[in-house]
Formats: structure tokens, sequence, C-alpha cells
């Protein structure tokens, strides 16, 4: 198999180099930054197909069959590395705070079913049996038990650590292009020379709009869309689930932090974290949760989701040949990490892959296309 250089060491370049790895091929990472940082480091981690707003079914199902790879993808990782992602089979908790609130779950409760959700509607003595730390004004809840969550951080550790025992390299690169004619790739040129290569792939996340060198024909519109969080130190089993509160969640940790996310911002390249986004977080949770104002805060951060006009990533082969992408996985980068590096080893090892990636052709938005709003 010809060399492949990817661009992005996010969880999804360096889970497609991994599985290149496996099928025997030279595989070089390059990366402005670290491995494994970005979103894939700023996420929360969880794996909530149904709870996650998704835009059609070809979406829905390329996620859940991710949800079922990430058993058997997270004990792989850690068999290779010795380190554990922590996949926990936590569900998601959506918790209603008044009648209101609470009949618009009930009203969602059967298309999350027909989704493939394992609900159940719960009333307040059965919300504060699975959650005692919440309000006492609590109205219902929705309990999705099918949804997990994977420690991110973690888990690029142990992506990263596996790579590099089957070979593949890791390059910190601060200036790349790819080289490219109107048919095919030829290799990328970087900060130390131009490398020639037979397969280039664009995993770079946020910023994969805007890797210079690709031709017209197949350039993606991938946009950042900012995410802040932060992290409170509470008490182990302070919370089990996700704690879904409408446009903010809660995700605890096993190490005793629960995660508070997130904003969603399109603001360009912009990774702060304000004071805005920090009091809209800890307003929706502490109004859940009022007890988590003794706590210490502990953490804040923020990072780029990738967008894309119809919240689907790009996944494959493009007009160029040896130019594949993947990317603007948008809110479910982590969760579809498993399929979407399994697919891409696939498509570039043998030119095909049994994953239906019809749907997420990079030629189905015109190049040029307007940033559409992707929140
Ligand atoms: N997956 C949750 C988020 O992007 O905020």
């Amino acid at each position: 198999m010809a060399d492949v250089a990817i661009v992005g060491a996010g969880l999804i370049g360096a889970g497609i180099a991994y599985e290149l790895a496996k099928r025997g091929a030279t595989v070089t990472v390059f990366d402005r930054d670290e491995p494994a940082r970005a979103a894939s480091w700023a996420g929360a981690g969880m794996l909530a197909p149904f709870s996650e707003e998704l835009p059609d079914p070809a979406m829905l199902a390329l996620c859940r069959a991710s949800l079922e790879m990430y058993p058997a993808f997270v004990e792989e990782l850690r068999e290779s590395s010795g380190v554990d992602a922590k996949l926990v089979p936590c569900g998601t908790l959506h918790v209603a705070l008044d009648d209101a609130s609470f009949a618009a779950l009930r009203s969602i409760a059967p298309v999350f079913r027909a989704n493939g959700g394992d609900v159940q509607l719960l009333d307040r003595t059965e919300i504060f049996e699975r959650e005692a730390a919440l309000t006492r004004t609590v109205a219902g809840g929705l309990f999705v038990e099918n949804e997990a969550q994977v420690d991110n951080r973690r888990l690029g550790r142990a992506l990263v650590a596996a790579c590099e025992r089957r070979g593949v390299r890791f390059e910190r690169c601060a200036e790349l292009s790819i080289e490219a004619d109107a048919r095919r790739v030829r290799g990328v040129n970087t900060s130390r020379g131009f490398v020639p290569v037979g397969a280039v792939v664009n995993a770079a996340g946020a910023w994969a709009g805007a890797v210079a060198g690709v031709p017209p024909s197949a350039r993606i519109p991938v946009i950042p869309v900012a995410g802040e969080m932060l992290a409170i130190a509470v008490p182990r089993s302070f919370a089990r689930a996700l704690i879904w509160l409408g446009h903010t969640y809660l995700v605890p940790r096993g190490d005793g932090r629960l995660l508070v996310g997130a904003t969603v911002a399109e603001r360009g390249f912009d990774a702060r974290v304000s004071a805005h986004g920090v009091h809209v977080l800890l307003d929706a949770a502490l109004k859940a949760i009022p007890a988590l104002a003794e706590f210490a805060l502990v953490e804040t951060w923020a990072g780029l989701r990738p967008g894309t006009p119809d919240k689907r990533p790009f996944l494959g082969a493009t007009p160029i040949d040896g130019y594949f992408v993947a990317a603007g996985h948008y809110r479910n980068g982590i969760l579809l990490t498993p399929i979407t590096a399994r697919a891409l080893a696939e498509t570039i090892a043998t030119g095909q892959t049994d994953v239906d990636l019809d749907a997420f052709g990079q030629a189905r938005v015109e190049p040029g296309t307007a940033l559409a709003a992707a929140n």
C-alpha cells in the first residue's frame, strides 16, 4: 500500500492512522499541535446518538453503528497501549425543571424510541432514586439507557500510544499544504520540505476547510463552532448518568470531576473562555443542582467543533485521486471515531468499505457554498 499522510492528529486522524497501520500502511500524521489536542481533548466524551439532535437517518445510523463498535475499540486500545479510556455505560438522564419541559420530554420520548433509544419516562420519585443531588423542584425526566461516556483525553493517549506501537509517526508541523494537480495528489509540503505520498487524508477538524493546496473541486466547507466548558470537583458518586438540561449537560467523571458543557458559538477560531460562557454554564448547572455552588470550580476550557452546513461530516474519497476527507463531525467526533477510522482505512487500503458513506460525500455541497449556521 502507498505511504499515507494524515493532516490532523486528533482522534479522527489518529484513529485512521491506527486502522491503516493495522492494514500494513506506512503512515505519518501531521499537526501544528500535540496529538489528540483541540476538540479531541476539549470534548466531554458523550456517546449519545439519541440525545444529540442528529440531522437525518443516515447520520443516526452512522452514529449508532459507531456506538456499537466502542466496547471492542476501547478494549483493543487498552490491550495495545495499557491505557483504559474508561467507557462507562451510564445512560443519559434528561431533566425537566418545570411542567412544560416535562411535557416536551413526554412528546420526544416516542421519537427517541423510534430512533433506537432504550427510553423510560421518570416521575419525581424515580428521578431522585437515580440522581439524589438534583433540585427538589424537578418535575420529571426521561432516561436513555443505551448511551454512554468515554474519557476522551484518556482515549487520545491510548490511541496515540497504540499508533506508535504500530509504527505510526507523529510530526509537529507549523505550516502544511497539500501538493496536488487537478487529477491526483502528490504529497504534502511541510516545514521540513516536500514529503511524497500516495494518499493524503484531510482530518484537520475545525481547520479542514482551510488546508492549503486543495484543488477547488475537492474543498470542503467546514467552520469552527466554539464550545466552552468547565469542571467542578464533586464527591465521588455525586452523580452517575449524563445529565441533559436542554442546552447544557453534566458529565460525571470517575476521577471526581463533573464536566459542565457546552456553549455553541460561531465566532471564528476563537477558543477563549468568556465570562458569559462560564455564566451561562454555571447558571444552568446550579439551577439543576443547587448543591454545586459549594464545590470548587477546577477547570475551564474551550474547543472548536468542526461544523458543516448540513451537520454531517465529509467522509471518503474525492475527485482528486489519493485525496480523502474525514472532517466536519461537528458535535459527534468522539462518538464517530471508531467507524470513521475503519471506513476510511478500508477505503484507502482497498477502494471500498461496507460502511455506507453515500450521504457523506465531499461533492454533496457545492464548492464555495455559503457557510450556513451549524448550530
Ligand atoms: N457533543 C457535545 C458538544 O459538542 O457539545
